[in-house]
């Protein structure tokens, strides 16, 4: 082995010796210790090793883990880092991925690991460092156990099993983490890679995306009529014009006219790429999960129409690190597709993201591609015209493009306004489900999710950030325009039902818990106010106020206007809503000043 590989741990020469100082480069004061191939490789020459005390490690932002200190063993095999570091591509839109693969195929990724890849693509250290902090897994070994601790998760049971599981520990680590994005499974933890309880899929059999039969291969996705639409596409103007009668809009949470987006990315200069949005991290949304463990052909149709239409060639899929599942099956579709020919001459590349709920918001992913920490950027310039490494990006949730090759074939005037509907809690058959857009909350609980197991207290309609409903509103067809009135969102349909058992006060103390976890801290208003709401509504479970109802409005009022992108935005919805609905639960808080809109 070369000297000069041994640089990164710390390695230098000593008198014609080498002295192994781990963790030198960082003043850390808290070294590693060496693995014993390395003792082995230096026997004779090794004159020193500082073991270092053992600490626990702060994770990054994101998915909820910042502030856990993580015990792992921090032993580094230096035979396997040497060995993947020169295959390590060196362009820096690979950092996430080249990072990946080292916590994947070496450990968790300990400064000095960070220095080893910081070096070896020629980055400054302190900035592959920042990547590293940023990112919620990147330090987390990859068996380490991972229990959701969301909302839904909580209200079934949650902090028992995180309880129950750091109790049986046995050295391996185990986090409590944000939504995991198996929800219907509730309450749900990772193992490694493995889902527990074992996924099971509640479904039905809807016109446009068809989640009731899985396609296992190319074959079975072929025999239901798969890639007629693009072996067969229409022009670009009848795509955009199909597209706008068919009424579609983002599913992906934003709900922007479909057509517009693609008329808008159509006008600027080549070249263009084409980014679906995979990294389904909103509490209750399981809907883009169903769909690409269940059609990915579908999904990849949907994208190679958005590449053929945007003369792109080169597509990206930015996907969630906790859905392993679903990484599995696109990679194996990809396979398919490209033995058959229907890939040549473009690329499609899966991103794997690495924990950070902020990362689906488009901007924030386009930062995270390209090498950076995963912070959106003011807006605009929107994506269609200055997006990934600068160039027109259109950027596409998963469900919105698995739409896409049924209104082409069968015309956006007859393509049933639909959409899927992920559905847990206090359900019987928790699931994803094919509906109608204007479809009530009870007809969703009844006549899809075999009703309610107890009697409703609270429903969130659409993720953390649509708000909370009473059961009053269950009949409220779920429109955007319905839900205006009421003072929420259809957001990414992600409905959580909640039993009368579990507080309006809880959920929303766990949902502003979620949003000051995952801010990514760059405006003050989201960095705090979260907080400091959070931190409100902590206190008030137990009886104490520390804020008035006017100065949370004032916080309420200033995340709205002032934070940058829809996480601080959207942040004070929730709060308006308990406010609105939940009248008393806040009265200790004073009267309102200045009521906002709720
Ligand atoms: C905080 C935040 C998180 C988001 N997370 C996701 C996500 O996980 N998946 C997604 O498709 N869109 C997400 N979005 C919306 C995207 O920014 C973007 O609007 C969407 O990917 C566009 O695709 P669509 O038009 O098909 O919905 C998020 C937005 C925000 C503000
Ligand atoms: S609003 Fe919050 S999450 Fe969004 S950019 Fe600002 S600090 Fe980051």
């Amino acid at each position: 082995m070369r000297r000069d590989r041994l640089e990164p741990f710390g390695a230098e020469k000593s008198d014609d010796k080498l002295l192994v100082v781990a963790g030198r480069a960082h003043g850390h004061g808290d070294g590693l210790p060496v693995h014993p191939n390395l003792e082995r490789l230096l026997d004779g020459e090794l004159v020193g090793l500082r073991l270092p005390a053992r600490k626990p490690q702060d994770v990054g932002a994101g998915r909820g883990v910042r502030r856990q200190g993580v015990h792992y063993d921090r032993t580094i095999d230096v035979l396997k880092l040497t060995e993947l570091l020169p295959e390590l591509p060196n362009e820096r839109t690979k950092l996430l991925d080249n990072l990946g693969r080292v916590r994947r195929e070496v450990g968790p990724v300990t400064a000095e690991l960070s220095d080893a890849v910081a070096d070896h693509m020629n980055i400054r250290r302190g900035e592959v460092d920042e990547v590293v902090s940023f990112y919620s897994f990147l330090r987390v070994p990859t068996n380490a156990v991972r229990v959701c601790i969301g909302p839904v998760c909580d209200c079934l049971g949650a902090k028992d099993v995180l309880a129950r599981e750091q109790e049986q520990a046995n050295g391996i680590p185990v986090l409590g983490v944000e939504c995991l994005g198996h929800c219907d499974l509730a309450p749900a933890l990772l193992r490694g890679d493995t889902v527990e309880p074992e996924v099971a899929y509640r479904t039905n059999d809807g016109a446009s995306i068809g989640l009731g039969r899985a396609d296992e291969t190319l074959a079975d996705y072929e025999a239901r009529g798969g890639f007629s639409v693009l072996r067969d596409l229409p022009s670009p103007e009848r795509i955009v014009e199909e597209l706008k009668a068919s009424g579609l809009a983002g599913y992906g949470g934003a709900g922007f006219p479909t057509g517009v987006k693609w008329e808008a990315v159509a006008r600027e200069p080549g070249p263009r790429y084409v980014v679906v949005n995979a990294d389904e991290g909103e509490p209750g949304t399981v809907k883009d999960r169903y769909v690409m463990e269940r059609r990915p052909h579908l999904m990849l149709e949907g994208m190679l129409v958005a590449m053929r239409f945007a003369e792109a060639t080169e597509g990206f899929i930015y996907l969630r690190e906790e859905y392993a599942t679903a990484r599995a099956r696109i990679a194996r579709a990809l396979e398919e597709l490209r033995d058959s020919g229907l890939l040549s001459g473009i690329s499609v590349e899966l991103v794997i993201g690495a924990g950070a709920y902020i990362c689906g918001e488009e901007t924030a992913m386009l930062e995270s591609m390209e090498g950076r920490r995963g912070m959106p950027r003011l807006k605009p310039p929107f994506p269609s015209e200055v997006g990934y490494l600068g160039r027109p990006t259109l950027i596409q949730n998963v469900e919105t493009l698995a739409h896409i090759p049924a209104i082409l074939g069968m015309g956006g005037e007859s393509w049933p306004r639909v959409r899927l509907w992920s559905l847990s809690g206090a359900v019987n058959r928790a699931g994803c489900y094919e509906a109608p857009l204007d479809v009530t909350l009870r007809q969703l609980i009844d006549e899809y999710a075999g009703g309610a197991t107890e009697e409703i207290g609270a429903i969130v309609p659409g993720g953390a950030a649509s708000g909370i409903l009473p059961p009053a509103a269950l009949d409220v067809p779920l429109t955007r325009e319905a839900l205006r009135e009421w003072g929420v969102g259809a957001g990414s349909a992600g409905v959580q039902v909640y039993p009368k058992s579990y507080s309006p006060l809880r959920l929303l103390a766990e949902t502003m818990r979620f949003f000051a976890e995952e801010s990514c801290q760059k405006c003050t208003p989201c960095r705090i106010g979260n907080r400091g709401l959070h931190h409100l509504l902590e206190e008030l479970d137990e009886g104490r106020v520390v804020m008035s109802r006017e100065q949370a409005e004032e916080w309420l009022d200033a995340m709205a206007a002032t934070s940058i992108c829809g996480l601080g935005q959207g942040a004070p919805f929730p709060m308006r809503a308990a406010f609105r609905y939940w009248p008393e639960t806040f009265a200790p808080l004073g009267e309102p000043v200045t009521m906002g809109e709720p």
